[in-house]
This record gives C-alpha cells, structure tokens and sequence, in this order.
C-alpha cells in the first residue's frame, strides 16, 4: 500500500525540504521505494537541496496538464524518484487541493512512500497539499513561535482528516531557553516522531547537493533520520553517539 505523507510546518524555515530528503534516502536505505515531490510550487527548492534544480518538466506541467506525472518523475543516485518543481518565478502557482490529489493517486501503487514536501504556513498552498494527502508530519523547531504555529496546523488536519503522524523536531541545540522536548507532544497533541539536532554537516551536505544520510552517514544528525525512517516501518533504529559528544554534553549540563 501506497502511504501519501505531506511533510509540513507552521513556521517557514524550520526544515521541511531538509526532512523530505533525508526520510527519501533514509527510507530508500531501508530498501523502501519513494517518490518525493515538491509540493512547494512558489518557493520551491527540493531539487536545489537534491542537485537537480533544470528539470525538463516539473510538477507545474503536470498540474496544467501539460504533463503526464510518469514525464515528470526522476530517478536520484539515492535510490528514490522526485518530481521537482520548477524554480522560476514564471512557474509559480498555487495548486488546487484536487488537481494534487488527481496527481497523487495516480502514483498509488507505484511506490511505498509518496513524500510532499508542503509549502510553509497555513494558505492555500499549504493546506492544498496537507487535505490531499492522507497523512501529515509537522516540522518545527524548539521555540515558541514555531509550535505555536505547528498548534494550528495540528487542527487544520484535523478539519481536512489527514492523520496527523507525529511531529520531527529539527534543530535542536540543548540550550536551556529551547522549549523542553518532553513537553511537546502534550503541547501539540501529536506523537513525537523524532529529534534531529543542529549540525552544521546538514548546512554542509545541502550546499554539496546531497542529504545527510548518504553525505554523511555517521553524523548523528544522519542517524536521526534514520531513526525516524524506521520508526515509519516500524522498525528499530539505533542511534550511535560518538563518546566526545556523550562527553561535551555532560560538561554542557
Ligand atoms: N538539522 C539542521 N542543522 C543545521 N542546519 C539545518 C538543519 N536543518 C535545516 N537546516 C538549515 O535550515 C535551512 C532551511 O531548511 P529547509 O530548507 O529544509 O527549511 P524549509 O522548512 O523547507 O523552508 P521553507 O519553509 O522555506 O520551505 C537549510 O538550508 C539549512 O541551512
Ligand atoms: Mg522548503
């Protein structure tokens, strides 16, 4: 069975596209097949994170019907397919939330995962993709602003009964002004999928064009997503800490 997840947040910036990447490799690594496709059809950049941003044809010809979504769909070096979008200003649309679920069903049974990646906010755009897919995880940061934001778009799936997942909590530093982890999922009302802290190697595989996990598959960061990846199958994933950072966040106490 095909399962359509829109990867979402409140709060631009929090690391939308960085998750859809990763959970792509992360997922194709555990030998699932995935398509992921910017969903994000104004301020696109999946294909800049993925090094592939001058497609042919994009996710935009196929909601004008200029395009068969199968013309549309790229093989990455990863192991996953992405439908990019295109970047240019000429391209930008807010899609209709059917037009996407005409697209999305039509790659039921073509892969195991479908990835959007969703514009940020709570607009058209955004909730387009969160009512066509059949399930959502929220993107947010440790800070107030970002969940509070994440708070709505809990009760907008809600609404449009997509089955709210869980919540990816990205760039977290372990500072003491961070909103506590253990408080969130009572916060949001959704189950914690996972942790993924700041690391500058994800700053780092981005502008090499590559998703941590197959960059750098060590980082902890990397074996983050994998974690959450398994979590999505339901598997065990166990994540490594090397024993100088066990050590740097004992002394940072
Ligand atoms: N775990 C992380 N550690 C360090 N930097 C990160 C991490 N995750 C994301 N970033 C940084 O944050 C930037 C924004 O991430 P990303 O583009 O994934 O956010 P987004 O939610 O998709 O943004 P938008 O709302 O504009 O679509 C990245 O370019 C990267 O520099
Ligand atoms: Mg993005």
């Amino acid at each position: 069975m095909t399962r359509i997840i829109c990867v979402a947040s409140g709060k631009g910036g929090v690391g939308k596209t960085t998750v859809v990447s990763n959970l792509a490799a992360a997922l194709a690594r555990f030998n699932k097949s995935v398509i992921a496709i910017d969903g994000n059809t104004t301020t696109s950049n999946l294909g800049i994170h993925l090094g592939i941003s001058m497609y042919p044809t994009t996710i935009q010809d196929v909601l004008k019907g200029r395009a068969n979504i199968r013309d549309a769909i790229y093989h990455h070096e990863d192991g996953f397919r992405v439908v990019p979008a295109d970047v240019s200003m000429e391209k930008v649309m807010t899609p209709e939330a059917h037009k996407l679920l005409d697209v999305f069903y039509k790659l039921v049974g073509e892969a195991d995962f479908v990835l959007i990646d969703a514009a940020a906010g709570l607009g058209k755009e955004a909730s387009s993709s969160i009512k066509a897919a059949d399930e959502m995880i929220i993107v947010t940061n440790p800070e107030i602003p970002a969940l509070t934001d994440a708070l709505k778009l809990t009760q907008m799936a809600n609404r449009f009964e997509t089955r709210n997942i869980g919540v990816v909590v990205n760039r977290i530093r372990k500072e003491s002004h961070e909103f506590p982890i253990n408080q969130i999922e009572d916060f949001l009302g959704a189950p914690m999928l996972g942790e993924i802290y700041e690391d500058c190697k994800v700053r780092k595989a981005i502008s090499d064009k590559r998703p941590i996990v197959t960059h750098s598959p060590k980082a902890i960061s990397a074996q983050q997503f994998m974690s959450i990846a398994a979590r999505l199958i339901g598997e065990e994933y166990k994540v490594r800490t090397p024993r100088f950072n066990k050590l740097w966040g004992w002394l940072r106490r």
